[in-house]
């Protein structure tokens, strides 16, 4: 079973000390609820690294006014068996008062990266975001750092905040782990009610259909965004918050889909209350 720490000192010094016996360390950062898609990141983890260990801190600084901070489902139990099974040797989950003591000051901002997309729709979620990964990659030292696709603006803001502020360690990127039937895996799912689950799928085979389209030749974005949305409206009862297809380096919203240029196309809908994202990349032949 895993070592569970909660103490900021006492993480930073078991990571002090694994780095002198030369044990390859690598993080991976979640806010537990753990389900298949972060399992996938752990073992992965091991893969690379002699030591694993598993962040879990439901992070206040990313979520807004009026999102689901309270409800976030937490076992922290559930979660340390479940990431010990997959190859995780420490847990690492501090307090909210311990991580942001009184006095707290500072906050990274990715810039434009960080506005556009998610950013548009939750303002100071990637502030919270960057802040938070810069402390749990400060506390835990990682050799490497696994994080999923799913959450791909946020994967592309750490490889930014990695670069910029000379982080050591190395980004790997797992891609997005599904559901049967095509819906990616989240914690978030558990809200969604039994008609809502049934046609959140819709949302996989949206993203797969314009994915098919580009590959099929179709240059202009606003077409294959239509009929992504045409496609959720007609099959669902899920309400757009945005459909996007942007330079998957950059995020830069792209107009026309240019041979050999890679894109991401990505959404956000709500079922209800229940907010959900997914994403393809895809790249012109
Ligand atoms: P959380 O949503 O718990 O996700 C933790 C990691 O698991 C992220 O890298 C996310 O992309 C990955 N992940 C979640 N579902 C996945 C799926 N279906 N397939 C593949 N990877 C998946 O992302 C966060 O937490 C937070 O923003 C965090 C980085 C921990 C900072 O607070």
């Amino acid at each position: 079973m895993a070592e569970v720490i909660s103490d900021i000192a006492r993480m930073q010094q078991t990571a002090e000390s694994l780095r002198l016996a030369g044990r390859r360390i690598a993080v991976v950062p979640t806010m537990g609820a753990l389900h298949e898609g972060h399992l996938t990141l752990i073992r992965k983890a091991r893969e690379l690294a002699d030591v694993v260990i598993v962040t879990v801190f439901v992070n206040p600084l990313q979520f807004g006014t009026g999102e689901d901070l309270e409800r976030y489902p937490r076992d922290l139990d559930r979660d340390a068996s479940l990431a010990s099974a997959a190859g995780a040797s420490y847990i690492f989950a501090p307090s909210a008062g311990d991580m942001y003591p009184k006095g707290f000051r500072t906050s990274v901002e990715a810039g434009s990266l960080a506005t556009v997309l998610e950013g548009r729709s939750r303002p100071g979620h990637f502030r919270g975001v960057a802040t938070v990964v810069v402390k749990l990659l400060n506390l835990t030292r990682p050799h490497v750092a696994v994080f999923g696709q799913k959450d791909a603006q946020q994967v592309v803001i750490v490889r930014q905040l990695i670069r910029d502020l000379n982080m050591m360690t190395d980004l790997v990127v797992v891609p997005i782990v599904r559901e049967a039937d095509g819906l990616a895996m989240s914690s978030r799912n558990v809200y969604l009610t039994a008609s809502q689950r049934a046609e959140a799928p819709i949302l996989f085979r949206a993203l797969q259909r314009g994915a098919e389209m580009v590959a099929g030749g179709e240059r202009s974005a606003e077409g294959i965004i239509g009929e992504i949305g045409t496609l959720i409206r007609s099959r669902s009862g899920g309400v757009i918050d945005y459909i996007s297809i942007a330079d998957a380096v950059t995020l830069e919203e792209q107009s026309e889909c240019r041979p050999g240029h890679q894109l991401l196309i990505s959404l956000a809908v709500r079922f209800g209350t229940t907010r959900l994202i997914d994403n393809i990349q895809v790249t012109p032949a």
